[in-house]
């Protein structure tokens, strides 16, 4: 469909061709099923979502919600959803992000510290698309958006949290995520990172290894998980 509309759409600013294409994937929410559009998670493939799926699957008896950090459309949100969904827990997701793309402060410090190439900042996200997405999927009731930065954000989550994937490809911006929620996570819980192994995000490799440095003493188990993820799961008591 993707190749549909760019060949349809050549002549008209990228702005509309989006338009058009999220205007069509809400009239037929089935097209968010088909392969080029794969729900526009940001996971690049089948193999990985069922990786941290099966870390989600790890943390289904564990007291608490789920968290993602770093949401963009809620490709992945949608498909950790009907996970929850399919498995009988009542377990809520709360999707945070600022539903604008990167803090563009932070993304010039990336940039000048050479830990982020310049071609991707999300800005091209819109809080009120996501949301009639999510409800056009029949996942609205199990998902709470949270728009703003996680500086401004996190703290006032409720919590506590089984699973946290913090999937926002920026050093400062994954490490606050990281500090604030794993004080909060279960014993026995785990959090994912996204771009671990990412050359075109070389902060979240560092941010990794200064949380792991910091937090080493409470973490049970941890390691690579497939393609550019990495897990840590906290020490039950
Ligand atoms: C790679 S995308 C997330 C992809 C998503 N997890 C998926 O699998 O589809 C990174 C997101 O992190 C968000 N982000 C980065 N830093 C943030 C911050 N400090 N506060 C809120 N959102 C942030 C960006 O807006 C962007 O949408």
């Amino acid at each position: 469909m993707n190749r549909i509309l760019r060949n349809l759409g050549r002549c008209l600013p990228a702005r509309w061709r989006q338009r058009l294409k999220r205007g069509l994937l809400l009239r037929c929410p089935s097209l968010y099923a088909t392969q080029y559009i794969r729900y526009e998670q940001g996971l690049t493939c089948e193999e990985e979502v069922q990786a941290l799926l099966s870390k989600l699957d790890a943390t289904l008896g564990v007291p608490g919600d789920v968290i993602e950090c770093g949401c963009f459309l809620c490709g992945t949100t949608y498909q950790m959803a009907r996970h929850l969904q399919r498995r009988g827990s009542g377990k809520r997701i709360y999707a945070c992000d600022t539903f604008r793309g990167f803090d563009p402060a932070e993304f010039a410090r990336e940039i000048r510290r050479g830990h982020a190439g310049q071609d991707r900042d999300f800005a091209e996200n819109d809080f009120s698309y996501v949301r009639r997405k999510i409800e056009r999927l029949g996942v609205s009731q199990r998902i709470s958006l949270v728009q703003g930065l996680f500086q401004e954000t996190l703290a006032s989550l409720p919590g506590p949290f089984a699973f946290a994937f913090i999937d926002c490809d920026l050093h400062d911006s994954m490490l606050y995520a990281a500090r604030a929620i794993w004080p909060r996570l279960s014993p026995g819980g785990c959090c994912v990172f996204d771009d671990y192994t990412n050359e075109r995000f070389r902060g979240a490799t560092k941010a990794v290894e200064v949380f792991l440095a910091e937090q080493g003493h409470t973490i049970a188990d941890h390691g690579p998980l497939l393609h550019k993820m990495y897990f840590a799961h906290k020490a039950a008591r």
